[in-house]
């Protein structure tokens, strides 16, 4: 068994996502479907015996604002809920972008919760790591699984599908941090001007495996943001849109409540040039693909 474990945790893009209504919860009942790619955080994780006793070590690169590591929250959890006592050692490069809509704080703690749960040898089932997982956060137990998912309650209820095949992502930041809960409500007070007529399930479904220039999808937080965004908002998001259409984009949406926005190839070459034209003008461009069912990666072991 390893000690040590190198894992990419990846990102991920909504490329559906409707927010269906506020619940008595406070939490929003969402239907999305989310694709994990091949683009992620590097973390690096030692765990040690609980008879050496030493303190835990946790280093995130770049540094983030104190108390906000959902690593350090969902170490936290896993020793509250198992009584886990060894102590750990975590290394992390952060490459996906903060506040951005790629669930980067959410693919991270649900590796966190994975590697811990195999080095630590307690292999608890995924039932388990679910329930820990949606204590974390809402995006969170989609990545326990990654690949491609219809997904619906508030984040939980999780419906694998056959990601895509052949097409490339290019995902381009407009370099503004958009906050989840301050989206939601800023939905909440203008939201249900803008809901529009769902679409039956299946059609949503079936459309994933057919050409992404057809796809019916949208995002309600796309529509929220151009017609009440601030003007910044409203022409960072137009501009990459109608960038991505002129490059070649055969669809082009926002991941999540954003800010990051995507365009999906059918063509690698046509998204190379395009990430290449990207990447001069905004603060972030990165090009991807669809993972292929998995998320969370070993690196090494
Ligand atoms: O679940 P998570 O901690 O990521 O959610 C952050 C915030 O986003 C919540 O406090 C809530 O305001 C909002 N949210 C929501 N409905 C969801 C997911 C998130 O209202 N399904």
């Amino acid at each position: 068994m390893c000690a040590a474990l190198t894992v990419e945790a990846p990102c991920k893009v909504n490329i559906h996502l409707r927010v269906l209504g506020r619940r008595s919860d406070g939490y929003h009942n969402l239907e999305s479907i989310f694709l994990a790619l091949s683009f992620g955080d590097i973390l690096r994780f030692e765990v040690f015996e609980p008879h050496i006793s030493r303190p835990d070590e946790i280093r995130i690169q770049p540094e983030l604002p104190a108390g906000d590591s959902s690593i350090a929250k969902a170490v936290s959890l896993f020793r509250s809920v198992t009584g886990f006592s060894g102590a750990v050692k975590i290394e992390a490069e952060k490459r996906i972008p903060l506040g951005a809509g790629l669930g980067g704080g959410s693919s991270d703690a649900a590796a966190t919760l994975m590697v811990l749960n195999r080095l630590s040898g307690l292999f608890l089932p995924e039932r388990e790591l679910q329930r820990m997982a949606l204590q974390l956060g809402s995006d969170v137990p989609f990545f326990l699984r990654g690949g491609a998912a219809y997904v619906t309650g508030r984040g939980e209820i999780i419906e694998p599908l056959d990601p895509p095949e052949h097409l490339w992502i290019v995902l381009v930041n407009p370099g503004i941090f958009s906050g989840t809960p301050e989206a939601f409500a800023l939905m909440d007070r203008n939201g249900d001007t803008l809901w529009t007529q769902q679409l039956p399930k299946e059609e949503l479904v079936r459309a994933l495996s057919g050409d992404p220039a057809s796809w019916p999808y949208r995002n309600d937080f796309l529509a929220l943001f151009l017609s009440r965004g601030t003007a910044a908002v409203r022409d960072g998001y137009t501009r990459i849109l109608e960038e991505l259409e002129a490059l070649g984009a055969d669809f082009a949406g926002l991941s999540g409540s954003g800010s990051t926005c995507f365009g999906v190839f059918k063509d690698k070459r046509v998204a190379e040039k395009a990430e290449k034209a990207l990447i001069s003008r905004w603060s972030f461009a990165q090009m991807t693909f669809p993972l292929a069912r998995t998320g969370i990666t070993v690196l090494k072991c």
